[in-house]
């Protein structure tokens, strides 16, 4: 029957004869099945799997720092790169969902490919890819190169693409890469992180995104998530966010009006995000995190909390 031990053991020792003494590059996101891919791969050859992680500018607050100290504390070969302010410069401006979604794809591709290319005489490109990504590209159309543009080949795929590729987790539901990596020692902490998009807090600030808004938003997220743990409630939440929404409302602060922004606080139960349940969080955790937002966030005067469930609505508002 299938053990996480015999799992490691096996795709160690079949990772070993695949690469050899080839190199690897990995793109790390800080998510659970990068992570264990990345873990996997460093036990088969060390060294030469060489792991980039990208920040954004939309990730969570202190995110990019915390989990890249902890990825250098699990002793992965792993590169920082902070290319917040060209994915922010490419941002700027645009409003549209989908275009905002293209434009960071394209930026990671990019960042990406320059950081793949320092590494010299790569052979290999490993993803985190898990069993339902498989079947979900098999039935998407089109695929990811139907949307690549790249400056470094125009009309062709980027050269990291061309690399081989290898994809320890492909045959794992969600399940068994949590317990494939809890058996490698990898934090519980990490392990049990709820989904975060790839577009990150782009596709959470409605509308067009700048800078100040994104600060604005990792700091009620912050008090959100923060909030979830310390009432023992974030491992019961399958995932949980907030949304900047593109809305003033009149607020009253002393003797003063204010005219200010609005957050919506979401908080999902789900088994794979398909279809997704509103928690009933306690009102209590509702009235004390509303009003931590609203008296330590500058610019935000007003908190909703999302009561819709998927479908007909969506988890992410864009
Ligand atoms: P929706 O909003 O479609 O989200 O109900 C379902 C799940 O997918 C995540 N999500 C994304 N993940 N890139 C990602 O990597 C995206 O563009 C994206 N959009 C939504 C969402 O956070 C939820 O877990």
């Amino acid at each position: 029957s299938w053990t996480p031990d015999a799992f490691v053991d096996l795709t160690v020792s079949e990772l070993k004869e695949k690469i050899g003494n080839d190199k690897v590059v990995l793109g790390l996101s800080g998510g659970v099945d990068s992570t264990v891919a990345a873990v996997l791969l460093h036990k088969a050859i060390g060294k030469n799997l060489y792991c980039i992680f990208v920040n954004n500018g939309l990730l969570r607050k202190n995110e990019f720092q915390d989990v890249l100290d902890q990825y250098e504390h699990m002793g992965l070969n792993v590169k920082g790169v902070d290319a917040s302010a060209r994915f922010l410069d490419a941002l700027a401006g645009e409003s549209d969902p989908e275009r905002k979604r293209k434009i960071i794809g394209n930026a990671f591709i990019e960042v990406f490919d320059d950081e793949a290319h320092l590494v010299q005489d790569v052979k290999w490109l490993a993803q985190g890819t898990i069993y339902p990504d498989v079947i979900e590209s098999v039935s998407a159309t089109g695929g990811p190169s139907a949307t690549i543009k790249s400056h470094h080949n125009v009309g062709g795929l980027p050269d990291f693409m061309k690399l081989k590729i290898v994809e320890p987790l492909r045959m794992l539901f969600k399940d068994e890469v949590r317990r494939v990596g809890k058996s490698m020692g990898i934090d519980e902490e990490r392990l049990g992180r709820h989904p975060f998009p790839g577009p990150g807090l782009a596709i959470r600030i409605l509308g067009d995104i700048t800078p100040e808004k994104v600060s604005i938003l990792q700091e009620v997220d912050h008090i959100f998530i923060q909030g979830l743990r310390d009432w023992g409630l974030y491992d019961k939440v399958w995932q949980a966010g907030a949304m900047l929404l593109p809305v003033n409302s009149v607020g009253v602060m002393g003797d003063e009006r204010t005219y200010e922004k609005c957050v919506a606080l979401r908080a999902v139960e789900s088994t794979d995000g398909m279809t997704a349940d509103w928690v009933n969080l306690p009102y209590e955790f509702l009235q004390k995190t509303s009003n931590d937002i609203i008296n330590k966030v500058p610019g935000v005067n007003r908190v909703v909390y999302d009561i819709s469930s998927k479908p007909p609505a969506t988890i992410e508002w864009e």
